[in-house]
């Protein structure tokens, strides 16, 4: 039987990608990088490198269900980083009927509603609807799947979908149903996990503790792949924005304080999310 995967395994891979980065370009870098891998190697049987981390797949709804309760709670360098971006374009709209797509716990629907927007708000998780229901009285939320939203056509003036798209296998189908229920000349505005985070093996993960964490696998859709969706779709890109990890998101992640210059040399300066301000023709 294969052995769990340890918490030394884990901080490997990110030493392995801060070589790489630094190859060529930063030798002190790379040097410090194998270092610190011989390290950890040679500690490997000892605490806290030995420590089992168990990865357990879940589905869309079993793993939103487990991360319902206070969702998207206080320090998720992933939301640091893309809520910002998102809400300066959700400021720049109009008042109006407004979708939030995969709404989550309602984090969206509660800002549109506080800028005076009517909000409604579908996702495919009960639990993180109920969250919302409580979270956000004035607007109206309803159980539903992006690929096929229970909604009529043109029925909205503009909606955004935040964090949501990486988990559906195929881009089209949420895609074009966002654009079937705006309005021709209304706003789109979309967030993601950024590909490269994806391709790094970036998943929507949670503790489920005593070394064991769930996940949700965030799907690669490259930027080629987003575009080709939008012209499909007769929606014309107004922005694309992609932040990079910056000292804030990582003193977020809290992960690996005890291995100096680590996160830096391996993840700081790659793009953490990709938004996108989209026109409906
Ligand atoms: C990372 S959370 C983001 C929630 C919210 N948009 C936010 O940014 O706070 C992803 C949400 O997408 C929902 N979701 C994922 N795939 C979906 C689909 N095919 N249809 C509807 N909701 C979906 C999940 O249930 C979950 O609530």
């Amino acid at each position: 039987m294969v052995e769990d995967p340890t918490r030394g395994d884990f901080v490997l891979g990110f030493e392995g990608l801060a070589i790489m980065r630094a190859w060529g370009l930063d030798p002190e870098t790379v040097r410090e990088r194998a270092q610190s891998i011989a390290e950890i190697v040679a500690r490997r049987a000892e605490t806290p490198w030995r420590d089992a981390m168990v990865e357990r797949q879940r589905g869309v709804r079993d793993g939103y269900a487990s991360q319902a309760e206070g969702y998207p709670g206080p320090d998720n360098p992933i939301v640091l980083a893309e809520e910002p971006l998102v809400r300066e374009l959700l400021d720049a709209l109009p008042t109006g009927a407004t979708l939030d797509a995969a709404c989550g716990a309602g984090r969206y629907a509660r800002y549109l509603a506080s800028l005076g927007h009517s909000v409604t708000g579908i996702d495919l998780t009960p639990e993180m609807l109920a969250e919302a229901r409580n979270f956000v009285p004035a607007a109206r939320f309803e159980l539903g799947d992006l690929s096929s939203l229970p909604l009529p056509d043109e029925s909205f003036d503009h909606a955004v979908c935040a964090l949501a798209l990486t988990h559906c296998i195929e881009l089209g189908p949420p895609i074009g149903e966002l654009a079937r229920v705006v309005r021709s000349g209304g706003r789109i505005v979309i967030s993601d996990v950024h590909p490269v985070m994806s391709m790094l093996g970036v998943h929507s993960r949670y503790p489920l503790g005593e070394g064991e964490f769930g996940f949700v696998q965030n799907h690669v859709h490259l930027t080629s792949s987003y575009l080709a969706a939008f012209r499909e779709a007769g929606l014309s890109v107004l922005q694309c924005i992609e932040p990079l990890w910056d000292d804030a998101e990582l003193e977020a992640l809290g992960f690996a304080d005890d291995v100096p210059g680590l996160l830096e040399a391996a993840v700081k300066g790659l793009p953490i999310v990709i938004v996108w301000e989209l026109e409906k023709a």
